[in-house]
């Protein structure tokens, strides 16, 4: 039998999907119901449920949503992210994902869409397919009794904590976006996902009824925002040991950053504060008296980035300096990406030709870890992951010239699970 791949067909097959994609991520799932379903049902885009199929029997499905992505500058451009990837188990190694994955690129392209975005359960999975880190993000905790500010702050304004996101939605919605416009890597998030993530008891991937604290600055204007849950396996010792489980916090400066921090360490019957998908390097390091005291307990790859589009990504971004940079992609499923292509950069702003020939040339998955500044075509190649024909890692202009070009001093970032 081959594998096929159709949109999904009706209502109850996405529930059926629902049961059975989740089933792939070892979860004993049912649809949920009502509002949630419905939330999660907007977050998507219909034109991306995909059903892979084997004579009668579904074998698989992907799902992606159509969102905005910020680039170096501000700029957005359209992309797909891709999520929900699962096979049946017992029913593997048919090809029943590349069928997805082709499937999903292709409409992706159709649809206009820059890039392809996901993120992946495992590392090894997406290369293939073109995807290539784009964000990289990480852990950290600190014990809040060590976690006092350098610089304590006498706090002019005031935090509110709301118990339903209800009354703070339109507050958490305004950072959100003004973070995403000034931070390359962020997602815009449509209606449904927002519903996901505050909505009383949705949580498919959001943090199931979280805490929103919104600090407000002394004229009572909200300029920083934290989701958290709260979980005290102590409290039947009587002891306070709580954590609080930071999934989201934004602020939109370093006043209001130490604000929010010097509040949530500070929340009573913590014992720990801990703070998943934070940038690599957090402000909130240099902020602590004690430095060492934020353990970073893991550094992973969180976004991953499949170029589709490249003279579209190359020429929304903006550039931190002037240059020419000349290179070719090795895209085999989509040749007409492979150039070669000149980036011309003048007053900050990229330009995109094609061009005869090229030193360097990069695999779709390098231009993906390299687009946003995640890494550098420097790095990729002293790592060995770049060759070029003009020289090494180290002498080569061609590289030196495209990763000078690409290099950006704010490191990309992202809070949004797909
Ligand atoms: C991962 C998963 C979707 C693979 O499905 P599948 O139908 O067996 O994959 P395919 O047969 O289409 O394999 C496609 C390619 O990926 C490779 N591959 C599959 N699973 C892999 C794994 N776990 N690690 C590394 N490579 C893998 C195959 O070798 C094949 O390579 P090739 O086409 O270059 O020769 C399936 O195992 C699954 O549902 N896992 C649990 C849920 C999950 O992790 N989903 C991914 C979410 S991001």
């Amino acid at each position: 039998m081959t594998v096929t791949v159709r949109e999904l067909a009706s209502e109850e097959e996405w529930d059926d999907q629902f049961a059975l994609v989740g089933a792939t991520f070892g979860a004993r799932v049912t649809a949920p119901e009502g509002a949630t379903r419905d939330a999660i049902r907007d977050m998507a885009d219909p034109r991306f449920a995909l059903v892979a199929v084997d004579g009668d029997e579904t074998i698989g499905g992907c799902a992606a949503h159509w969102m905005d992505l910020s680039l170096p500058g501000g700029a957005s451009v359209p992309t797909t992210g891709l999520s929900g990837v699962g096979v049946r188990a017992g029913r593997g190694g048919r090809g029943a994902m590349r069928a997805l994955l082709e499937e999903h690129l292709r409409r992706s392209v159709d649809a206009g869409a820059a890039a392809s975005l996901l993120m992946a359960s495992e590392a090894p999975l997406y290369g293939r397919f073109g995807y290539g880190v784009t964000v990289s993000v990480a852990a950290h905790r600190i014990d809040v009794d060590r976690a006092a500010l350098a610089a304590p702050l006498d706090d002019e304004g005031h935090v509110d904590v709301y118990e339903t996101a209800d009354s703070a939605r339109a507050a958490v919605i305004d950072l959100y976006e003004a973070l995403r416009a000034s931070n390359p890597g962020m997602t815009a998030r449509n209606d449904g996902w927002w519903r996901v993530v505050l909505d009383e008891r949705a949580h498919w991937k959001g943090p199931a009824d979280p805490f929103v604290a919104i600090h407000r600055d002394a004229d009572g204007r909200p300029d920083a925002y934290a989701l958290y849950v709260f979980t005290n396996p102590g409290s039947e010792l009587w002891r306070p040991m709580a954590t609080l489980d930071v999934h989201e916090f934004v602020a939109d400066s370093v006043e209001a950053e130490k604000a929010l921090w010097q509040f949530l360490t500070r929340v009573p019957l913590t014992r720990e504060l801990r703070w998943r998908m934070a940038p690599v390097e957090p402000r909130l390091r240099n902020l602590l008296a004690d430095r060492r005291q934020l353990d970073t307990e893991m550094v992973s790859d969180m976004v991953w980035l499949r170029p589709l589009d490249i003279e579209a990504l190359l020429s929304a971004r903006t550039y931190e300096r002037d240059g020419v940079a000349v290179f070719a992609i090795d895209d085999e499923a989509f040749p007409d990406q492979r150039g070669p292509w000149r980036l011309t950069v003048e007053g900050g702003r990229g330009r995109v030709e094609r061009v005869d020939t090229a030193d360097l040339t990069l695999a779709p998955e390098h231009v993906g870890m390299v687009v946003l500044g995640d890494s550098t075509v420097r790095g990729l190649a002293s790592d060995g992951l770049v060759t070029a024909t003009d020289g090494g890692a180290a002498d080569s202009p061609s590289i030196a010239a495209l990763s000078d070009l690409l290099a950006t001093s704010v490191r990309p970032r992202s809070v949004s699970k797909f």
